[in-house]
């Protein structure tokens, strides 16, 4: 049934991070053709945005290393689907850009603490590996999306200050990204932190249609904030499908909000995604088979109960 609430957007952009965000952490590689047939499957539910892989060190995140070989598997997917790919420096830059990659995130941190460990950099020196990249993919007429992590919560360093968040976001603009992604790496922010967030960088100077959210669901608070953020005024929303995810140099950092849950939420609010939510389910039933263990998505679980794999009931 849908009832619309007051003062949300008509229409949301979700990206998609399923194949990046979602498979990055999982330790069984899966095979580059499944990954392939995923991203299909995605484009076919109806997502136009769908981050693809990632161009970082394979030693870093093996269950991407296969990069090279993935991205000229979904080149047949029209050119109305974005297909976004994460590259942290000028080497994986070369690499997205040799495959004609046309959008691309690099990925900051609020903390010095993930930056060191998610990038074996300071903060100001992962600033400084990105403005190349930057400079160099708008050259190319490349988009280019800053990720911003820890904008919460960090698990070395606790609650984030809002004042340290805004200077990396600034800076990300600054050296010209063309929008920010803030991470709730590690799921612990609730609704008054977003909206305080938002506004503290509204007030910066950053305006809010820049500006896409992007939670893990760690303590189940992911779709809050989202209603939280759409209440702002944003409507660029990432998710991935069935709540895969997590990042392998944050402790903690559990799955991202589960696609479905928000096609589900946001159709109920009769707020337009473009999305066919039983063919994502059924992607989502199937990508479950090939990891199997059961989708933790509250949506896919209710809609296809007995199409899961059975092994954590
Ligand atoms: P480093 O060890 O400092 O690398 O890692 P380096 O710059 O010293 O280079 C060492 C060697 O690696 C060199 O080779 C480079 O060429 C090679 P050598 O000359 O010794 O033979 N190298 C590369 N090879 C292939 N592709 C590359 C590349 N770069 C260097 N791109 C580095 C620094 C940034 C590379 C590493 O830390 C890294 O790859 N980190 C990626 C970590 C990652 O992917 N994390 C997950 C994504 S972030 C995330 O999930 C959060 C997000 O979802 C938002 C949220 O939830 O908050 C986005
Ligand atoms: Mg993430």
């Amino acid at each position: 049934m849908t009832v619309p609430a007051q003062g949300l957007p008509p229409k949301i952009r979700i990206h998609e991070v399923g194949p990046r965000d979602g498979l990055q952490n999982e330790k069984t590689l899966v095979p580059t053709e499944a990954k392939a047939e995923f991203v299909h499957r995605l484009a076919a539910a109806g997502l136009t945005t769908i981050e693809a892989t990632s161009f970082v060190h394979p030693k870093w995140v093996p269950q991407l290393a296969d990069a090279e070989t993935l991205f000229p598997l979904v080149q047949d997917i029209g050119a109305g689907v974005r297909l976004p790919v994460l590259v942290p420096n000028e080497r994986g830059l070369d690499r997205a850009l040799t495959l004609g990659a046309h959008r691309i995130a690099v990925f900051a941190s609020a903390t010095e603490s993930f930056a060191k460990a998610n990038l074996n950099r300071t903060v100001a020196e992962s600033l400084a590996m990105f403005e190349p990249v930057v400079s160099r993919a708008k050259e190319h007429g490349a988009h280019v999306r800053g990720y911003l992590s820890m904008c919460f919560g960090d698990p070395w360093e606790g609650a984030v200050p809002v004042h340290q968040v805004v200077s990396v976001a600034t800076s990300l603009l600054d050296m010209g990204c063309d929008e920010l992604s803030l991470g709730d790496t590690i799921g612990v922010a609730t609704p008054g932190h977003v909206q305080t967030l938002l506004s503290e960088l509204n007030e910066a100077g950053v305006p809010t249609d820049v500006i896409g959210v992007h939670f893990h669901d760690t303590y189940g608070q992911a779709l809050a904030n989202t209603l939280a953020a759409l209440q702002h005024g944003v409507t660029t929303v990432d998710a991935s499908a069935g709540g895969l995810g997590g990042c392998p140099y944050a402790k903690s950092a559990t799955g991202n909000l589960a696609t479905e849950d928000l096609v589900w939420m946001l159709e109920g609010l009769g707020i337009e995604t473009g999305v066919d939510l039983g063919r994502l389910t059924a992607t989502s039933v199937w990508m479950a088979g090939i990891l199997g263990r059961p989708s933790p998505s509250r949506t896919v679980r209710a809609l296809a109960p007995e199409a899961q794999p059975d092994q954590e009931q």
